[in-house]
């Protein structure tokens, strides 16, 4: 289970980010990049963010703490951007942050920054198993922090949940945006990564995460929660079925690099 805190101060805005995150002070002294429900994407790329980072974590690769983040309607407003305004009463109740790396620098192979076979070669698997695009050199997601690789910004991954009639179609894609990850001159133990994988990923693990997910980032009108965390379970454990398919490919591409 995921802790909650209450935000209690906006310190500041990350303007780098598209959906516009800000690091931001809770109740427990603690600082959070906050990831706001009333960003562009809505909750679902919170929804992204909370399985995704989870999945991650459990494949052994390090995902700063993600909590839940209480946004009361006091906060920031009387912030003099009225973009910040409009977007933290769009997110007032409920928000998603992880534990802020002060001092992290974004990985950077240019600045001789590198990444280990068993690393990268996870690294590979995970984003091509769920679908993330936003690996690339020019934008890594990846923090360095005390000499380590930290994994971040998982929102546009399984991206079939914005729209569930195409999701089917999508299910076996070989993933050739792996191409263009950011590790994959370094993952050249992917097979390996994948049969590690193959023995983390349960439906049991699965479930577990997908019942972290507050049910209101998941109703819509014509489906419940509970429908929905069986459409992402059913998805994924046919996602890993077909793994063989995005796992050649990654392959295959690495191999062109070398
Ligand atoms: N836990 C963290 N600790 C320190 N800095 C962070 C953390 N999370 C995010 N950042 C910084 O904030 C920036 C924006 O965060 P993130 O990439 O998650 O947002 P985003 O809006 O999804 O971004 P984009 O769509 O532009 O990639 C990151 O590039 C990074 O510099
Ligand atoms: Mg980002």
């Amino acid at each position: 289970m995921l802790r909650s805190v209450a935000a209690t101060r906006y310190v500041l805005a990350l303007r780098e980010g598209g959906s516009l995150p800000a690091i931001v002070e809770a109740d427990d002294l603690g600082l959070y990049v906050v990831k706001f429900r009333g960003a562009g994407q809505g909750a679902l790329a919170l929804v992204a963010e909370l399985v995704t980072g989870e999945i991650g974590r459990a494949l052994g690769l390090r995902v700063p703490e993600l909590v839940f983040v209480e946004v009361d309607a006091v906060l920031g407003r009387s912030d003099p951007d009225a973009e910040i305004r409009h977007l933290l009463k769009a997110s007032v109740g409920l928000n998603l942050a992880l534990d802020y790396l002060p001092g992290s620098t974004m990985f950077d192979p240019a600045a001789g920054d590198i990444a280990s076979p068993e690393i990268a070669s996870m690294a590979v698997w995970f984003d091509a198993f769920v679908q993330n695009v936003d690996r690339t050199a020019r934008n890594a997601n990846l923090l360095m922090w005390h000499r380590q690789t930290y994994f971040i910004d998982h929102g546009a991954a399984l991206f079939f949940h914005h729209n569930w009639e195409t999701a089917e179609e999508k299910i076996a894609s070989p993933f050739a945006a792996s191409q263009h990850h950011v590790l994959l001159p370094w993952a050249s133990e992917i097979a390996i990564s994948g049969a590690k994988a193959k023995i983390i990923i349960t439906a049991d693990l699965l479930r577990e995460i997908l019942a972290m997910v507050p049910e209101a980032w998941l109703e819509t009108p014509i489906s419940s929660a509970a429908v929905r965390r069986e459409a992402y379970l059913d998805y994924l454990m046919r996602r890993l079925a077909a793994s063989p398919i995005f796992e050649e490919e990654a392959i295959r591409a690495h191999q062109r690099l070398v």
